[in-house]
């Protein structure tokens, strides 16, 4: 890989000097209370800033959070990283609340050698996310301007064309930071030359947004475990009905094509917990694959299932792991991602855990995160690594 990294930009000395950091520290918020209820990303990104600070440098870090729409959108400040990141980093955080403008300047020329200061939400301005060249150009200009260097340690935004991941780099030397780093060194072990057998599996809810993946994993696996919501577009291209389930109409066609062309590598799930509503409580009941009831949804894979795919990751060597089995956030629909995150983490595989949820899904079940080979910071990131697609950001990073 003809990057260079962070040990490189160290090597020069950053004493004094202004480092520009991207960051993923798009976090999960609870929806009342807006609080971080997974702050794994944050955690993530700490090797490459106490580096930087511990070499001197002032750190000017920045990040999206959400999705606003280019204008300043309160829900999605990122105060409430900037005040976690201070505690991580054991000592305060500047925080500019905005972008790139007054206070930005004010709080990036306030930085002391070895201090950090943390930029309001890239996406509060139209050029991070522009698909206009000449605007996401403007934007990038005035990002720029806080630092004398470039460090990528987003990997989770890698797969975006914005601002601050693809043409920020163009403006500035660059490198790349230790998790992109890491990240790109554990992904390229499995699209290169896994240890097999390789098995992989996938849950989410939608068939649409993996079927590219799939499609690029077929031929290089030795088994595909689908569950999750996309699950019963697979189970009604196999001719059963589903219920009320998610499904997605126009792909059924699809899954039967790549069922049919799978060679028996895809495996679907035998029985499933079916309920009455998508709620916490609802009545449920766990049912063949294939006698779904019609006014039933299914909203997690059944025990024997679970038990199945053990058996088909037990003596597995590769492992990648994307999209929880079931709505794991209601404790009566998680016993499949756990079930499935517990026979991962018992092989003696090389394993990869993918996905921004799947990632979360390991933390919220209190499962042991050192029990797993590498947990990605990536979800649709590190699924474009491995469908082989050309990312922005390390293009970016590679001129
Ligand atoms: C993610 O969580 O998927 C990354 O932070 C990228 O966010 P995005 O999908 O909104 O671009
Ligand atoms: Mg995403």
């Amino acid at each position: 890989m003809s990057i260079r990294t962070l040990d490189d930009l160290l090597g020069e000395g950053v004493s004094g000097r202004r480092v520009l950091v991207r960051a993923d520290l798009n976090v999960p918020l609870d929806k009342q209370t807006g609080a971080i209820t997974d702050d794994g990303r944050i955690r993530a990104v700490l090797p490459t800033l106490t580096a930087l600070t511990g070499a001197g440098a002032k750190v000017v870090v920045c990040s999206h959070l959400g999705r606003p729409k280019g204008a300043p959108d309160p829900q999605f400040s990122l105060r409430s990283v900037a005040d976690r990141l201070g505690e991580l980093l054991g000592g305060s955080v500047r925080f500019a609340s905005d972008t790139v403008g007054d206070s930005a300047r004010s709080t990036v020329d306030a930085l002391a050698d070895g201090e950090v200061a943390l930029l309001e939400n890239l996406r509060f301005n139209a050029g991070e996310t522009s698909k206009d060249d000449a605007e996401r150009g403007a934007f990038a200009d005035q990002l720029a301007a806080f630092g004398e260097a470039y460090v990528d340690d987003a990997f989770g935004a890698v797969h975006r064309k914005h601002a601050s991941v693809y043409d920020v780099p163009a403006r500035l030397p660059h490198v790349a930071g230790r998790l992109v780093l890491r990240e790109v060194e554990v992904l390229s072990t499995l699209t290169g030359d896994p240890a097999r057998p390789y098995v992989v599996v996938l849950g989410g809810s939608k068939v649409s947004d993996k079927l590219a993946v799939i499609e690029a994993l077929l031929p290089k696996v030795d088994r595909l475990l689908i569950g999750g919501g996309m699950c019963f577009t697979f189970l009604k291209a196999q001719g059963h009905e589903v219920g009320t389930s998610l499904l997605e109409e126009e792909m059924v066609e699809t899954c039967g094509n790549l069922l049919a062309r799978s060679e028996g590598k895809i495996m679907l799930p035998v029985d499933v917990v079916a309920a009455d509503a998508f709620a916490p409580d609802a009545t449920h009941d766990t049912v063949p694959a294939d006698g779904i009831p019609s006014h039933r949804l299914g909203l997690d894979i059944g025990p024997e299932t679970v038990a199945g795919f053990a058996a088909a990751l037990k003596g597995a060597r590769t492992i990648f792991w994307n999209g929880p089995m079931g709505v794991f956030e209601m404790p009566a629909f998680a016993n499949g991602t756990r079930g499935v995150a517990e026979a991962i983490a018992k092989t003696d595989a090389f394993t990869v855990v993918g996905g921004g949820d799947s990632a979360a899904a390991v933390r919220a079940l209190g499962l042991d995160e050192s029990s797993f080979g590498h947990i990605s910071t990536g979800g649709g990131a590190s699924l474009e690594y491995l469908e082989g697609k050309t990312l922005p950001g390390i293009a970016a990073l590679e001129k």
